[in-house]
């Protein structure tokens, strides 16, 4: 199972993940902050990683990889509907949802005057810390808790809790004969990109396939469009056939 993970900062909850895979691999970490440390913690781990400040960017490098599943991993943007819908997508939360979502949860515990809190693995939807829980792990408050020190004591859990989820979401995959929820709809999938080497490439993987312009950007489908002008790009056209196919929709907007 082909994971790809999403940061914005230190990375620690991605280097758990990272080292204790098995039963799934790293296929990249993006990071929507380029001079995020865990870049180069999964740099110097020998993964793939790529820094893009944009959500519709990010969304192009998904649609070029096309992972099984997509980890939050302290990543602080929420996700567009189309991303969490076209992707399976887990998030992990320091708190025990759907107590505390949102930012600062663990000072939010604190000054509930909570006595336990924890750390929360769900699927992600495009709702703040939302959407169906997996796995929960929860930590008792201690008499003089600071933020800094009950922090500290939940991210030991999510450490574990996060490649446990994982590991469980990859057997379970395995079990319904490996493919995932985003290979399975991929006859439905509809990649957007603005550039068209982009389109090209993504047209050319997916073996046949029709782009066709929809304002400043190509769509990409394998369903065939109903109404022209696209053009369809075949097994065998490769990046540079379909390129000039998809510059020839882009300078006549005819159908071919
Ligand atoms: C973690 O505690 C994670 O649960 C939290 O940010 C921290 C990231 O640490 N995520 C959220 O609050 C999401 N709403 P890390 O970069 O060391 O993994």
């Amino acid at each position: 199972m082909r994971v790809c993970v999403l940061i914005s900062g230190r990375g620690s909850n991605m280097e758990s993940l990272i080292r204790n895979a098995d039963g799934y691999t790293i296929e990249a970490v993006i990071s929507n902050k380029p001079d995020a440390a865990g870049l180069r913690v999964a740099d110097g781990l020998g993964v793939r990683c790529m820094a893009e400040p944009s959500l519709d960017g990010i969304r192009d490098m998904m649609d070029g990889m096309r992972p099984d599943l997509v980890c939050m991993a302290g990543f602080m943007r929420i996700l567009p509907a189309d991303l969490t819908e076209r992707y399976r997508v887990m998030n992990i939360h320091p708190s025990l949802l759907p107590q505390y979502p949102g930012l600062r949860a663990v000072e939010q515990a604190l000054n509930d005057g909570a006595t336990s809190s924890g750390c929360t693995v769900h699927f992600a939807d495009s709702g703040v810390d939302t959407g169906k829980i997996i796995a929960q792990a929860a930590v008792q408050v201690a008499p003089g808790d600071t933020s800094d020190t009950l922090a500290a004591r939940i991210l030991e859990w999510e450490h574990r809790l996060y490649p446990e989820a994982v590991r469980w979401y990859a057997a379970r995959l395995a079990a319904e004969g490996g493919e995932g929820p985003a290979v399975r709809g991929r006859d439905r999938q509809m990649i957007r990109t603005a550039e068209p080497e982009r389109a090209a490439s993504h047209a050319a993987e997916m073996g046949v396939a029709y782009v066709r312009r929809d304002g400043d950007s190509y769509m990409i489908s394998a369903e065939k469009p109903t109404v022209p002008p696209y053009v369809a790009v075949v097994p065998g056209d490769g990046v540079g056939l379909a390129l000039e196919r998809v510059r020839r929709l882009a300078a006549t907007d005819g159908s071919a």
